[in-house]
């Protein structure tokens, strides 16, 4: 059984400008030095660099939270894998519900995007998650795998080794609302499950499978304490230095 390192990583959508978030980077820095989890965080394009540079040195990363497939070209307003590594990212975001929701992201550009990211090194952290009506339907198991097979298309393993899954339920981002423990880590273990039939069982076990969807200090405890979740993606909570850090520190 392979033991896999917890991430805890944090969304910061559009929110902070670059004062607001050397502010909040400088104080993870020095509250999260001696943390068990790996560290990501992912603030706007605009405080990529900024934040990146601030973190040199420290064991925390930085994720964007969105790319383009292209390289380079004229599409106003997109930016690639190129240009947030050269601004200093280590992870991507991928088919976020967000973007999946507002700004027309499908599983197939989804693919693309992973394509772009793993052409230059940058790790993907692949978001699915169903909605409450998909929850309803019983459709989690349908829904859930459709995205990760179609998301992955024509992915090897060997390629994918370092990729992170990110499981948010629709209708726990942003709520207040959480998958109940036995809820997250049944869909956890449906993902791992899967991934061990279309790839590996090796490549399933050393798989890092995030939750995400309202995840706080009250609740993170529970959550993280089990045997599928490997951390967690952290949209609001991750805003506020003492809470990230407190969600952090609890990873045993
Ligand atoms: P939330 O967001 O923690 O605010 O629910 C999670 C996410 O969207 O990644």
């Amino acid at each position: 059984m392979q033991t896999r390192t917890p991430l805890i990583a944090g969304n910061w959508k559009m929110q902070k400008t670059i004062g607001e978030a050397l502010a909040l980077v400088n104080a993870l820095r020095s509250n999260l030095s001696n943390v068990k989890a790996e560290i990501v965080v992912a603030p706007t394009y605009t405080a990529l660099s900024k934040v990146a540079e601030c973190l040199q040195g420290s064991n925390i990363g930085v994720a964007a939270q969105d790319l383009f497939w292209e390289d380079f070209g004229a599409y106003t307003g997109a930016i690639s894998a190129p240009l947030i590594k050269d601004a200093g990212a280590k992870y991507v975001i991928i088919g976020h519900s967000e973007r999946r929701q507002f700004f027309g992201e499908t599983d197939v550009t989804v693919n693309k995007k992973i394509k772009a990211a793993l052409k230059h090194q940058l790790i993907p952290i692949l978001c699915v998650g169903e909605t409450l009506a998909e929850r309803e339907g019983n459709l989690v198991q349908q829904i859930i795998e459709e995205q990760v097979s179609r998301g992955l298309y024509q992915l090897t393993q060997v390629e994918l080794k370092d990729l992170v899954i990110a499981y948010e339920p629709v209708w726990a981002i942003g709520t207040g609302k959480t998958a109940t423990p036995a809820q997250a880590e049944e869909t956890h273990v449906l993902i791992r499950n899967f991934i061990a039939a279309q790839f590996s069982q090796e490549f399933a076990d050393r798989l890092r499978i995030l939750y995400g969807g309202s995840v706080k200090v009250a609740n993170c405890k529970e959550l993280l304490a089990l045997k599928n979740i490997d951390g967690a993606l952290i949209g609001g909570a991750s805003l506020n230095a003492e809470e990230f850090s407190a969600i952090a520190k609890s990873v045993a």
